[in-house]
């Protein structure tokens, strides 16, 4: 009887589901499952998981998509993680249950403790250590205030009876044991980039900026590479499968797109949007707004950085649309609905939600649609919905083309991914805006492969990267079509809504 044939299956825990993927060699799915998680809102500007929950799915999924190829432990090679990042759960070692609801990327709760700690220093006092300005979006002061609201938690802490992380350390714990167990409790360099506590040189937590926020460092799990081996499976689900990959979900996109070399970017259209452009082994500090972070760091090779350029609200403002305001039933009717519609109308759409991210970096912003008219209906909304994610989008670009001179060339294109890309109407509005072409690749889960990748190379599934570059194909191309003047006014116009957003939050609003 000859060896069955192996892949790998790599565990994509996002924001909104988590999603289990199973890879051949050259990349294709074979088979995947997902489950949605719930959306908790306490109140206005907090955004909360049951990490318990998502535990659940994470067996479930691996269990769905194992079931659907009729496939056991023995036929996956090793598995990879790759995680919403910033979002931090704090748990119990001995038993496992959260002390709190995981404090997910988008809430601003912290926004108390990043005024305080930008009183001594400014907002950039820690971004010349950790590449990031202060702001309520990263991890550590995340874990700093469910130590200081919980109960008893401080001292229990730092009894060492508690541990914390991102949700690839949460999932890795339990998929290695647990507390029954001893899981195993470590991340990878692309997320521990993400909490503000780590240096980027030295790629170690940083004992004064743990210090200086309050985090206790016996808390933090040990930084490894994003591809090697961490720990096995115990039983249960995939037993004695090695877990060999962890990338943050931007971070695995950007491999995932073959961006393996210095000016190579790519942008995600997901909850979010994200833009990373590699730097290589270079530290790249930028004034225009963008933060820089690891892109990753294969076992003992040098670390690979990044620019990032994130913007929180983008596919979120779709579901919105359908949630909030009942506009739609889901996501793709959004075309149909702007595409009732010439144009936007007039109408803009600034989506800050929680604050506008890069390359603004303002928390005082606030969500807003502006030049309503008695003109306006439901499609010059849902148009100028789809039409911000486009100009925010070219905010970030028009920010990060300096630095990619530097590290390697402009960009005349842009690799895409992510839920949105599927919409035509905003894919072409993208590149007319831009003023590149945008670039869809045949493998449009970008998320899961690239933590598929890391896993695999560590194992020697895949010999080298170039199996990654020889993977990659492109879809669709669109290139830009519209007229430059009416470009230049319409983003006039976006620049224009945004200074209207600034300045909204202050001791009035709550
Ligand atoms: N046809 C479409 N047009 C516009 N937006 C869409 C369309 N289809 C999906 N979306 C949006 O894309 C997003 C989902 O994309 P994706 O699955 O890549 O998200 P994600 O950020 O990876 O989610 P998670 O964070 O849970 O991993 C949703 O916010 C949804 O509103
Ligand atoms: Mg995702």
């Amino acid at each position: 009887m000859s060896a069955p044939k192996t892949y790998v299956l790599a565990i994509d825990q996002g924001t909104t589901s988590t999603r289990a993927m199973v890879f051949d060699r050259d990349g294709t799915v074979i088979a995947s499952d997902q489950i949605e998680h719930e959306q908790i809102f306490p109140r206005a500007g907090w955004v909360e998981h049951d990490a318990l929950e998502i535990w659940d799915n994470t067996r479930r999924v691996i269990g769905g998509a194992l079931g659907k190829a009729n496939l056991n432990s023995g036929h996956i090679e090793a598995v990879g993680i790759t995680n919403q990042r910033e979002t931090t759960v704090v748990w119990d070692k001995a038993d496992g249950r959260p002390i709190h609801h995981a404090v997910v990327w988008q809430d601003t709760r912290t926004q108390g403790l990043v005024d305080e700690l930008a009183r001594d220093g400014g907002l950039d006092r820690f971004k010349e250590v950790s590449g990031l300005p202060l702001a309520t979006y990263f991890a550590g002061p995340k874990i700093a205030w469910i130590l200081d609201h919980v109960e008893g938690a401080r001292e229990r802490a730092e009894a060492g009876e508690l541990l914390a992380g991102t949700m690839d350390t949460w999932v890795l714990w339990n998929l290695t044991g647990g507390g029954e167990n001893a899981g195993v409790h470590v991340t990878d360099v692309t997320n521990a980039s993400r909490t503000m506590l780590m240096d980027l040189k030295t790629l170690s937590w940083d004992e004064a900026t743990c210090e200086a926020i309050g985090v206790p460092m016996q808390l933090l799990p040990e930084i490894r590479s994003s591809s090697e081996v961490y720990g096995e499976c115990k039983p249960g689900v995939l037993n004695g499968t090695p877990i060999a990959g962890i990338l943050g979900d931007q971070q695995s996109a950007t491999f995932g797109q073959a961006c393996l070399t210095p000016g190579s970017a790519k942008n995600t259209y997901g909850t979010g949007n994200f833009m990373l452009l590699n730097t290589g082994s270079e530290i790249v500090t930028s004034d225009k707004g963008l933060l820089t972070t690891v892109c990753y760091q294969l076992g003992e090779e040098p670390a690979v950085y990044a620019l990032e350029g994130s913007i929180a609200v983008t596919g979120s403002l779709i579901q919105w649309l359908r949630d909030n305001l009942g506009f739609i039933k889901g996501a793709p009717e959004v075309e149909q609905l702007a595409g009732s519609v010439e144009d936007n109308g007039g109408v803009y759409f600034v989506p800050a939600f929680s604050g506008l991210f890069a390359p603004h970096w303002r928390p005082d912003a606030r969500g807003a649609i502006l030049g309503l008219t008695r003109f306006a209906n439901k499609g010059h909304i849902a148009r100028a919905a789809l039409e911000s994610t486009a100009y925010q989008t070219k905010d970030v670009l028009d920010a990060m083309q300096e630095d990619a001179e530097r590290a390697g060339g402009r960009l005349t294109e842009l690799k895409v991914d992510g839920g949105m890309v599927a919409n035509d109407t905003l894919m072409q509005f993208q590149a007319d805006v831009l003023g590149v072409d945008v670039v869809r690749p045949k493998i449009a889960e970008t998320t899961a492969l690239g933590a598929a990748y890391a896993a695999g190379l560590a194992v020697g599934y895949w010999g080298s990267t170039d199996e990654i570059v020889d993977n990659w194909a492109e879809d669709q191309r669109w290139s830009p079509s519209m007229d430059e003047d009416e470009v230049a006014r319409l983003h006039r116009n976006w620049t224009k809504a945004i200074s209207k957003t600034l300045d909204w939050v202050d001791e009035d609003v709550v």
